[in-house]
């Protein structure tokens, strides 16, 4: 696992945004990942703002999302679905029909999931997978105890993250306490992983996901199995880390090596 310790977490959007900025330029029908959350609203901004100069096109991509809250229908304000359409889809030039969400109103959810993970497949699987990750080290919302391989599935949120998201809601606002969410085996078939965290709240989750045991305890923890994951995180999440020295070590070794071999 890759950790990349920066100042501050416009640093950190930053990084995590050229990840996807230089796998487009490459390879411009790539199949991302997208997550929700406020930590990657920042990385959304750059990649539209990298869109409207001139230097990408989405018009190729597919994209598939981590999660949807279920009971909600697309159009309900606090949707995945309408969240990802305001904070990117409406801001760049994707097709708008290559833009993917767990379908949080299915008529039957148990085999919308399955369909889902057809869906990945037949598009020949994700390049890149965004997450973020909630307190108690969730990912998507694989909550603690989720099974290290498992797969896109209705969940149960817990109690804190309920609590966590609460704020979105209005106050005598209908709030689901289920999901449909990719699984943590779903994630880990991704060919790249980019996490992202950013602020002191996610200093224990950041320190079990790199430093503690593999295990359901800790869903993010699954990382470590990968064979290409990066966890980007800024000085105020990285605060638990006891090899944040040596992680920062790594990273300019790196860039360095990059630079010689003349790679940005
Ligand atoms: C939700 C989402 C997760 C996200 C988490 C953290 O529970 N399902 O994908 O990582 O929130 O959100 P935030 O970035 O707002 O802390």
């Amino acid at each position: 696992m890759q950790v990349v310790i920066l100042d501050n977490a416009d640093a950190v959007a930053n990084y995590g945004a050229n990840i996807f900025v230089r796998r487009l330029q490459r390879q411009p029908a790539s199949v991302f990942g997208l997550a929700t959350g406020s930590t990657p609203v920042a990385l959304y901004q750059k990649l539209i703002q990298t869109y409207e100069r001139g230097e990408v096109s989405f018009r190729d991509v597919t994209t598939f999302n981590l999660d949807e809250y279920l009971g909600l229908s697309g159009d309900h304000p606090q949707s995945y679905r309408h969240f990802m359409n305001q904070q990117l889809f409406e801001h760049i030039d994707i097709n708008p029909g290559n833009t993917y969400v767990p379908p949080g109103n299915a008529s039957n959810p148990i085999s919308a999931c399955e369909e889902y993970e057809q869906l990945i497949e037949k598009h020949g699987g994700i390049d890149i997978q965004l997450l973020g990750i909630g307190r108690n080290g969730h990912i998507g919302f694989n909550e603690p105890s989720s099974g290290l391989r498992s797969r896109t599935r209705v969940k149960t949120l817990t109690p804190a993250t309920i609590d966590d998201n609460a704020r979105f809601f209005e106050d005598d606002e209908y709030q689901p306490h289920l999901s449909i969410t990719m699984g943590i085996g779903t994630i880990l078939d991704s060919r790249q992983v980019v996490l992202l965290a950013t602020g002191s709240h996610k200093a224990d989750a950041i320190r079990d996901t790199v430093e503690g045991p593999l295990s359901a305890a800790c869903p993010a923890s699954a990382l470590q199995m990968h064979t290409n994951a990066v966890v980007i995180v800024d000085e105020a999440a990285a605060a638990r880390l006891q090899h944040a020295d040596f992680y920062k070590h790594i990273e300019r070794e790196n860039q360095q090596l990059l630079a010689q071999l003349g790679i940005n």
